[in-house]
């Protein structure tokens, strides 16, 4: 089992994640709030930002809602990733919201 850190809603949660098992299926089996849609790889509600950590993406993905770009910078689909390590992740929104705080607050 890995540990999974996630930032998600302005929380933090931390939970068990099996190999095998996407950081987004362990945190709905225990009722962690965790934004979801298809769980297929093809809207983009699960994306995150890996702050740290190592994974397996899979690579059959809607490009529209997650770039080769993207991808190469960490960003990944949290419904297509195993993890490989312990993993410290952030939702796209908490994450866009840190960044426009942490902009903010270098302007001041
Ligand atoms: S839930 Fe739709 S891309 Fe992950």
């Amino acid at each position: 089992m890995y540990k999974v850190t996630l930032k998600a809603r302005n929380q933090q949660f931390e939970y068990p994640c099996a190999p095998g098992q996407t950081p987004l299926r362990a945190a709905r089996n225990q009722f962690i709030p965790f934004p979801t849609g298809c769980q297929q790889g093809g809207c983009g509600m699960c994306k995150v930002k890996v702050l740290d950590g190592e994974y397996n993406h899979d690579l059959t993905r809607s490009h529209e809602y997650l770039s080769d770009e993207e991808l190469n910078n960490r960003y990944a689909l949290a419904c297509c990733m195993t993890p490989k390590s312990d993993l410290n992740i952030i939702t796209i929104e908490d994450y866009e919201k840190q960044q426009s705080e942490l902009a903010e607050a270098v302007k001041n």
